[in-house]
């Protein structure tokens, strides 16, 4: 029968055999599956891992900390944080339309990340002439099925053009949840000691906060989304509501205004979309059915703590027809 201890302990004998005394690479999301993945790389060669994670600026509050100083106390493995808020930024700039958003996010993730191995495989070959070989990836069993199950290598794409790359270069991948489901990565990572803040997260999407502010990108506007989801956050947190709701995406209406009165003045400001989800597989979700309380302590909170922002409005539409996120 199934035993998160036995798993782990098969896993580190077949990546300690795959790998041996090559060096491995792996890029954090500060989700489930990298996290956990990296967690058992770790604890099969030690400090042959380095991992990479590429603060975007579109995060949400206390996610960076939380790699780099939860996870990393938790499993003390070697990591490499890259600053590209500002490239993000500015590679945004006066886009509104999603799918070119995505897009850009995407391209300049490769960039960072790719100049990073560039750094770091220069680095290793400096240092003992061993280039890195080996890239993790948190690969499950429905994304092994879903894809038709092909594997194995993963090729560094010239086309990136970034300085120092051989344009050949393969690397081999590690994939050690490949035979796995996501409540079995869950409990591995529980048991390779990793805190519930990492192995309950709920899902979060790659391109972040980009895609939940619907309109342009600006530093101002994802200051005041970061916060209003913070607070949100917090209040369902407290509420007991985190294992009820599948994700509550947050989202800024940035190209609507409406009026509102506030103390002595009028305002004109900015709507914020709660839209908590009940789903199994996020293939179809229903609205989760949040206590009037909880609402009206987070609505209150929102228009209260955050400048620019005038009304609270939740989503109460099922997927299909919407979709999870706005984006
Ligand atoms: P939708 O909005 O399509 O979302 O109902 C379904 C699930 O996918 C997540 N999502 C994304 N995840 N990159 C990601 O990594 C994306 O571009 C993206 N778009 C949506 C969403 O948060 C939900 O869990």
């Amino acid at each position: 029968d199934w035993n998160s201890g036995n798993v782990i302990a098969e896993q580190v004998a077949r990546i300690r055999e795959q790998v041996g005394t090559g060096k491995v690479l792996c890029g954090l999301s500060g989700g489930v599956d990298s996290s956990v993945a990296a967690a058992i790389v770790h604890k099969a060669v030690g400090d042959q891992l380095v991992c990479v994670f590429v603060d975007h600026g579109l995060l949400r509050e206390g996610e960076r900390e939380q790699v780099e100083i939860d996870y990393v106390a938790s499993t003390g493995v070697r990591l490499i944080t890259i600053d590209a808020r500002e490239q993000f930024i500015n590679a945004l700039a006066g886009v509104s339309d999603p799918e070119t958003k995505r897009k850009i996010i995407g391209r300049e993730f490769i960039r960072s990340f790719e100049q990073a191995q560039a750094d770091l495989i220069a680095e290793a070959r400096a240092t003992d002439g061993d280039p890195i070989r080996f890239l993790v990836q948190g690969t499950l069993y429905p994304d092994v099925v879903e894809s038709g199950g092909g594997s194995g290598t993963a090729n560094i794409k010239s086309h990136h053009n970034v300085g120092g790359l051989p344009e050949d270069l393969q690397f081999e991948l590690v994939e050690p949840l490949r035979t796995l489901f996501k409540d079995e990565v869950r409990a591995i990572g529980s048991e390779l000691g990793l805190p519930d803040v990492i192995v309950q997260r709920q899902p979060f999407p790659g391109p972040g906060l980009g895609i939940r502010i619907v309109g342009e990108v600006t530093q101002e506007r994802l200051d005041l989304l970061r916060k209003a989801d913070a607070i949100a956050r917090a209040e369902l947190t407290a509420a007991g509501l985190d294992r009820e709701i599948w994700q509550c995406p947050v989202v800024l209406l940035a190209d609507v205004r409406s009026v509102g009165v506030q103390g002595d003045g009028r305002t004109y400001g900015h709507p914020i979309v709660l839209r908590p989800v009940s789903s199994e597989d996020a293939m179809t979700a229903d609205w989760t059915r949040l206590p009037y309380d909880v609402l009206a302590k987070i609505s209150n909170r929102i228009t209260n703590e955050v400048d620019g922002v005038n009304r609270v409005v939740l989503d109460v539409t099922s997927k299909p027809p919407g979709t999870i996120e706005w984006e």
